[in-house]
């Protein structure tokens, strides 16, 4: 009863804290929130769960040494990442994870095949006659089985999906694909699901674990079936790497997107195979918020799912100018100059993307902006919502200097307002004020909905070069008349500009 309530507890605070996360303002407290409710279900289980002989869990030195190495390893990590690394421990994490889930399925069939007693996950097979009137056959409730499989798969799928994914992310991994390999991908994934159908259908004709008078399986019959379940997890691993092998390096936030949602599913399964209403909850709840951040992301992007997983965007030509069509002069701005424009701008927009990010530069921004007002300017935030490396990126990044919700514009919101703007300052944005979304059908962010910055009366970009953005394009915005670019590291030229308008 009291376990059932802390479930209740658990569930309950999921759902609030998912709410909460949705607005910059409770997101903290949301998180804290569900991560109490966690505790409460992770100790309820500890110390309230009994099983049908009503035995409490045992070896709690190991459970408590993972928690306790977990929640080290775990802290450590989160403290200490970069805000640009964020993405990829994310990724980490969710790989993890998947993993977990995989490892539950391996577990619990080692249980049911090594168990040499008839208990709760066993069931007497009849026919008998089948087997010969002497033998019992011992199968494994098909259910039980069948999501056995499932969370195997689809955590394996996870885990190396997400390993892959990590590595993209910090440069460890490089894009890699060969001829025909979207049909070798589905080809191992229909033989997969094969081999399931053909496991479950064996096992109901007796061909998988029977028993004779010892109660103990056969060697041949038992190793038949571990050859048979561990090719299934070898071949979803390798799957998994498959996958995401060959997606570009952009896309990867979309992909560790869609592998969290599917965390969420394989621990949804491991609570449907421990009756744990809670897991249960839980992966449903990462599930369905995975897949919805999935289509989101897709739909900023103006791009289909799966153009994000077999279309190559990004990835190979990250970093490096891509040849295209020959571009006019660009024209550069001085800092006094951009400290005089801004200063007597009645209304500035200030644009950040991924730069400002790296730069580190959100309290430099912060500052800036709150000199301005100083001097009766209006300051806002245009927010793209894939700006950045992922979703809600410079919202945190904001966030974290204090900087007001209510100055933050999403993308609409901006365009509105972006033809009563004086000056709007991009800082370390590039894809997303990139108007050959709008206007160059070849390029591979057309469709994508972007800032229209180019609507305000001036434009100033500040970035270290011209080298592209993560999409790995050229950027008609730069060569505009209105365009000034202001060049430098966005911390050290935000820390100038204030010094010089300060100085006026
Ligand atoms: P990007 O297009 O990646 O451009 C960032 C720019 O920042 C670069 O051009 C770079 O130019 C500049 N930069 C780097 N370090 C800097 C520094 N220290 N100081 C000043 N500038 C610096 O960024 P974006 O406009 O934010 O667009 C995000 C991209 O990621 C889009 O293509 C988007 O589709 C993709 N993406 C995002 C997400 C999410 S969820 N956020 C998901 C999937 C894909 P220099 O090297 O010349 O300085």
């Amino acid at each position: 009863m009291i376990l059932t309530l802390c479930y209740l507890i658990g569930s309950v605070t999921f759902i609030l804290g998912l709410k909460m996360l949705s607005n910059p303002a409770t997101a903290r407290r949301g998180n804290l929130v569900a991560a109490a409710g966690m505790i409460i279900a992770i100790l309820g289980t500890i110390f309230l769960y009994k099983d049908d002989e009503g035995n409490n869990l045992h070896n709690y030195g190991w459970i408590f040494g993972g928690i306790i190495i977990g929640a080290i390893i775990g802290t450590l990590a989160a403290k200490k990442v970069k805000m640009t690394a964020m993405p990829e421990m994310v990724s980490l994490f969710n790989g993890m994870g998947g993993a977990c889930a995989a490892l539950i399925s391996i577990v619990e069939f080692n249980h049911f095949t090594n168990s040499p007693k008839i208990d709760g996950g066993f069931t007497l097979y009849p026919p008998l006659s089948r087997l010969g009137n002497d033998s019992l056959s011992l199968v494994i409730p098909h259910g039980q089985l069948l999501i056995i499989f499932l969370g195997l798969i689809i955590g394996s799928v996870s885990f190396a999906g997400s390993i892959i994914a990590w590595g993209k992310l910090n440069g460890r991994i490089k894009d890699y694909s060969f001829k025909g390999q979207h049909i070798f991908n589905l080809i191992l994934l229909f033989l997969v699901v094969l081999s399931i159908v053909y496991f479950l259908f064996k096992i109901n004709t007796g061909f998988g674990v029977s028993i004779g008078e010892t109660f103990k399986v056969s060697f041949f019959t038992k190793g038949w079936v571990n050859i048979l379940f561990y090719s299934i997890f070898l071949a979803s691993l390798l799957y998994g790497i498959l996958f995401v092998l060959p997606i570009g390096g952009a896309d990867m936030p979309v992909v560790i997107s869609l592998l969290n949602s599917f965390t969420g599913v394989a621990a949804a399964c491991g609570g449907f195979l421990y009756n744990n209403k809670v897991m249960l909850t839980g992966g449903i709840l990462v599930g369905a918020a995975g897949t919805l951040l999935t289509i989101l992301m897709c739909k900023a992007m103006n791009r289909s799912l799966k153009n994000v997983l077999i279309g190559s965007f990004g990835g190979a030509k990250t970093g490096a100018a891509v040849g295209g069509k020959q571009q006019g002069a660009y024209k550069e701005i001085s800092l006094s100059d951009t400290a005089v424009v801004m200063s007597y701008a009645n209304k500035v927009m200030i644009v950040p993307g991924y730069g400002l990010a790296v730069a580190q530069a959100q309290h430099a921004c912060h500052e800036l902006e709150k000199l301005l007002e100083s001097k009766g300017v209006t300051v806002k935030y245009a927010i793209h919502p894939v700006a950045g490396r992922m979703p809600g990126h410079m919202n945190v990044l904001l966030a974290e200097a204090d900087v007001s919700y209510d100055k933050l514009l999403e993308m609409e919101q901006a365009n509105e307002e972006f033809p009563t703007t004086d000056v709007v300052l991009v800082l370390g944005a590039n894809d997303v004020v990139n108007p050959a979304a709008k206007t160059d059908p070849s390029s591979p962010i057309y469709g994508m909905p972007i800032l229209d910055v180019e609507l305000a009366k001036n434009v100033i970009v500040n970035k270290r070069s011209m080298k592209p953005g993560y999409a790995g394009i050229e950027n008609d915005l730069f060569f505009q008349p209105k365009t000034s670019m202001l060049f430098g590291d966005a911390k050290k030229v935000l820390q100038d500009l204030i010094g010089e308008i300060k100085n006026i």
